[in-house]
């Protein structure tokens, strides 16, 4: 890698200083002003990066955001923020500063175009409470930022002596070894006086004359705040609402088998494949099939050749075990399933293109096809695993499923992975005595062969394939930085067979008594569903440059998605079609606690319609309280209060007045609109919020754009409000006309409203069209290009009959379904009646044990710390409950081996956990991941507990959790539990 800079320019400023303090390995050069290093730009642009690749880098800030996270150092959502507004309304700002200080020597001019980022920044460091930008930490857009201000700053006589929270942060920035050295290299450790930096603006072109600078585009705010429309804005919604219907394509029928088309976007959804031996929950439900649903919908409205594909994960010790325990094949289990599964899906209206299943003939045929292509090119490899092997139940046994002597500490009832008495790692084969916990027999040690899939010979290919999936496609926050985590420490070889019965069968004749692992075989799944949809599969998956894949998924899923899955794939050298776009949901828990089946907490997929809730409205609650960027949590009331709110008050007595006034006073028919200014400024609110809708979507936004709807009908409502057209009907011939305007452009919002509606609420969308006998077309309108609002139903336009599109839920409704589904049957369930019904048992070990273990155990802990009991104590207790937690995970099907994002779907975010400082006391990478997510996660809770202005005492307890975390993962990484000055920096 090289670095080129030149003396005098800020910009190369902040990258010196990045680069320095990220400690990279990198070749510098000087150059001069002028010097075009990259060829193709016709600019001279410094500074500029080569990478590795040969690609160059030649924004300052990508450049440092490149070198940020080139040693872990991942900008969060707000550093990004900060690096946006430092481009976008610092750096104009800055430009004519400096032009009128250095080179017009108008030094009181500059202060007073820098005044409004000025202030801005002022404002936003005096409401954080961290000691920089973001954290507690430097972060890169502090470097950033103080690079940039660095010639103004340092000049004591142009400040105002106003900003002493931007003095006292730029000092403390100022203070890194890393940023005083690049000042002194770039600026001479002068500020404005350095000649070096007037001869830099001298080749500047002049900037251009602003108008007084308004921070607009400012972080932290969000699209909530209200958007002040401008009178260009009010003219040109008029003049889009006047061109009407015309020139809409019609959106024709889907025509199967939909294959990729020349010259139209050619998207291809998938969401995780539902394991079959499971009833999904509302939290499964929202994390993939309905959010990629809403997104295909969406997608198909746009005018997108969308083709949405799906199906049953069947293979796996999962469905043997549930098969025992039902008494059935395997086989029968998962036709059982897939048909539960298949008529829940169908009730929550999620309208895939096809719905398979893994266990097919194409399944077996593509898989083992992919298997020799790894195997014929190298990728493959053979190694010897010892394993324990119970003869009595013929079968070889996953580490939770034995017993033994810790060889350590000689306690009698260690497991095979950890004992719990010393706390040390196990290897299930070094135990003594070891015994088989279903039968108790004496398992034998038995050495097997497995193949394993050679990561580390695909790595490189793999991190040049993300690195431009992740900088073109859409990736939620959560996918990269899971995917990196992983790639950070290396990838190690990973096996891809097991010795079991029920899976895709292994080819190879040394192997011929194995099948392939579940995460190999899984997502395989993908392209043999589309095979079983249609022959043609190929043209999707083998077809990268027509084709933009979209994979929808939880955040537990996203290693298998991003780095396992695709290096199966580049290893086969096929042309395979590769994720561009990763969109994983965090979780969704149920009410304070987590859905469980086995204690019968939560709402299953199979129960919702017996709420007598319409689908439609499960779907918008679901959508509602999607769990983008953090955990959200279901709550019986809380889905009261929005359908009583949102939907009925807002959204659907919107719909239905306007509808009302049409029937009600104009005979059905539309009448008459005549635009006055108010009418037009609400067209403009109206196309301004659809635009905000169409961003978000875009973007898988999903939980915003529907937020966009909401404000839609509130604008409707106020208008509404305010004109009152039920008054002005009575009044005089013009207070008639004003009411027929009014009624008019309402009820044409209402069918926009119906349209952007329509991914959401399917039912609700078709039920208003109907109502308001909205041509066909308009499904097509309004969503093409960037949005425009146009109208729909001119005046003359004759609707149908109008009626209330949603009910009350009522207070003792909502009670009586909380306590049917809140668990307080729980207890009662041991009945023996019950347990065949809702029993899982894994294996022998009984998930309902397990989950009642868990709730009684966290109990427990609560009452302890409610106590304040002494600490050890309450360490042990966590300990146990960790213990529990994991083992509840993998007793729900996840995989028999520890798989690296270990018991992450058990506990997202790692709770504190003291005991964890006992047992590790050497670098544990594993726990490191986890914990490195746990920190971010925790970062972002206080973050926005602050910004929240959240009560003193929840914040404390809030940061003393994130810092118990980062010590701990500063144990798990080796390093000393001190407070290290950057996170991620690899000395
Ligand atoms: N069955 C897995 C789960 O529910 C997801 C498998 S996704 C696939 O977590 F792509 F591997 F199929
Ligand atoms: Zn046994």
């Amino acid at each position: 890698m090289k670095l080129f800079v030149s003396e005098g320019n800020p910009h190369c400023l902040k990258v010196l200083a990045v680069l320095e303090l990220t400690g990279v390995k990198c070749a510098i050069q000087h150059v001069i002003h002028d010097e075009k290093v990259v060829s193709y730009l016709n600019r001279p642009s410094l500074p500029a990066l080569l990478l590795p690749s040969g690609m160059p880098l030649f924004s300052a800030n990508a450049i440092c955001r490149y070198l940020g996270e080139s040693v872990g150092l991942q900008c969060s959502d707000l550093s990004n923020q900060w690096l946006e507004w430092e481009a976008t309304e610092l750096q104009p700002a800055l430009a004519q500063g400096l032009h009128l200080a250095v080179l017009q020597g108008k030094g009181p001019e500059a202060c007073r175009v820098l005044q409004g980022p000025l202030t801005y920044l002022e404002q936003s460091l005096s409401k954080t409470r961290t000691s920089f930008l973001t954290d507690d930490i430097v972060s890169v857009a502090d470097v950033v930022l103080w690079a940039a201000l660095y010639p103004i700053l340092s000049d004591i006589s142009l400040l105002s002596g106003e900003q002493t929270k931007v003095q006292n942060w730029f000092e403390r920035v100022g203070l890194l070894a890393a940023c005083k050295s690049a000042a002194q290299s770039v600026l001479q450790g002068k500020g404005l006086n350095a000649e070096v930096l007037k001869t830099y603006l001298q080749k500047q072109p002049a900037p251009p004359q602003r108008r007084d600078i308004q921070p607009c585009n400012s972080p932290e705010q969000g699209t909530e705040g209200d958007h002040v429309i401008t009178e260009d804005e009010i003219q040109s919604a008029a003049a889009t609402w006047a061109k009407g219907l015309a020139e809409t394509p019609l959106v024709t029928d889907r025509q199967h088998p939909i294959l990729p088309q020349e010259g139209k976007r050619n998207i291809l959804v998938t969401s995780a494949l539902p394991y079959v031996n499971n009833v999904p929950h509302l939290g499964n439900i929202i994390g993939c099939v309905l959010s990629a649903d809403v997104y295909s919908r969406y997608g198909r409205l746009r005018g997108w050749n969308v083709l949405y594909v799906c199906g049953t994960d069947e293979y796996g010790t999962a469905t043997e075990n549930k098969a025992r325990e039902e008494g059935l094949t395997p086989q029968q289990i998962c036709d059982k399933y897939h048909s539960v599964h298949a008529d829940i899906y169908r009730w929550f209206q999620v309208d895939f293109d096809f719905f398979g299943r893994t266990t097919t003939e194409k399944q077996t045929q593509i898989a083992q096809n992919i298997f020799w292509r790894l195997h014929e090119r190298g990728f493959l490899l053979e190694d010897t695993v010892e394993q324990l092997r119970c003869e009595a139940c013929k079968r070889f046994l996953a580490d939770r499923f034995v017993e033994g002597t810790c060889p350590f500490c000689s306690y009698p009832e260690a497991r095979g992975d950890q004992c719990d008495k010393c706390g040390r790692l196990i290897n299930a084969v070094e135990l003594r005595e070891p015994k088989c916990k279903v039968c108790s027999q004496t398992p034998v040690v038995r050495s097997s062969k497995h193949l394993f899939l050679d990561l580390p010979k695909l790595e490189v290919e793999l991190e040049q394939w993300l690195e431009m999936s992740m900088g073109s496609g859409d990736w939620t926050a959560n996918a990269k930085q899971i995917t990196r985590s992983w790639l950070r420490d290396g990838l190690k070889p990973r096996c891809i067979t097991r010795d079991l019965k029920w899976g895709t069968p292994v080819p190879h004749p040394n192997f011929s008594d194995k099948v392939f692992y579940v995460w190999f075989d899984a997502p395989i799944g993908y392209l043999s569903i589309t095979a079983n949809y249609t022959d043609q599969w190929e043209k999707w998956w083998k077809n990268p440059e027509q084709v933009e894949l979209y994979n929808f998924m939880a955040k537990d899923n996203v290693p298998f998605h991003s780095v396992v899955f695709p290096c199966s794939l580049l290893g086969a050298q096929d042309n395979y079609t590769l994720v561009n776009h990763l969109v994983a949901t965090e979780y969704l828990n149920y009410e304070d606690t987590k859905f469980s089946k086995s204690r019968g907490v939560g709402v299953f997929g199979d129960m919702a319609k017996d709420t007598g809730i319409p689908s439609d409205v499960w779907r918008f609650y679901l959508l509602y309280l999607r769990p983008e960027g953090q955990d959200s949590a279901f709550s019986w009331a809380d889905m009261a209060i929005k359908n009583n709110s949102e939907l009925l008050n807002n959204l659907g007595n919107f719909i239905n007045r306007a509808g009302m006034f049409v029937s009600k006073f104009f005979e059905n028919c539309v009448p008459v609109m005549d635009l006055q200014p108010e009418d037009k400024r609400l067209l403009a609110q109206v196309g301004w919020e659809l635009k905000q809708y169409i961003n978000l979507m875009d973007k898988v936004k999903l939980r915003d754009a529907l937020k966009c709807i909401l404000n839609i009908s509130r604008h409707g409502n106020q208008y509404i409000q305010v004109n009152e057209p039920w008054k002005k009907i009575k009044g005089s011939e013009t207070d008639r006309r004003r009411a027929g305007t009014v009624t008019g452009v309402s009820v044409n919002v209402a069918c926009l409203l119906s349209v952007t509606l329509l991914p959401y609420m399917p039912t609700v969308s078709q039920t208003i069209r109907q109502q308001l006998n909205a041509p066909p077309t308009v499904t097509a309108t309004f969503l093409q290009g960037t949005g425009s609002f146009v109208c729909a139903l001119p005046a003359g336009h004759h609707i149908g009959t109008v009626s209330p599109l949603f009910q009350k839920l009522e207070t003792d409704q909502i009670e009586a379904l909380k306590k049917r589904f809140g668990g307080q049957q729980a207890k009662a369930a041991i009945r023996p009646a019950q347990t065949s019904a809702t029993q899982t048992v894994v294996n022998g070990v009984d998930t309902k044990e397990l989950t009642l273990a868990v709730a009684e155990q966290g109990e427990k802990v609560r009452t302890l710390k409610a106590q304040k009991a002494e600490k050890a104590a309450i360490t042990a207790e966590v300990t146990k409950l960790l213990e529990l937690k994991k083992q509840l995970a993998l007793a729900e099907g996840k995989s028999p081996e520890p798989v690296p994002m270990k018991g992450t779907n058990a506990h997202p975010t790692p709770s504190p956990a003291p005991a964890v400082q006992a047992v590790v006391s050497k670098a544990d990478p594993e726990r490191a991941k986890e914990l490195t997510l746990a920190v971010t996660e925790q970062g972002e809770k206080v973050r926005t507990l602050k910004a929240q202005k959240a009560e003193k005492a929840a914040v404390t307890a809030e940061v003393a959790k994130l810092l118990e975390l980062k010590k701990q993962l500063a144990l798990a990484e080796g390093k000393s539990p001190e407070p290290v000055p950057m996170k991620g920096t690899k000395k």
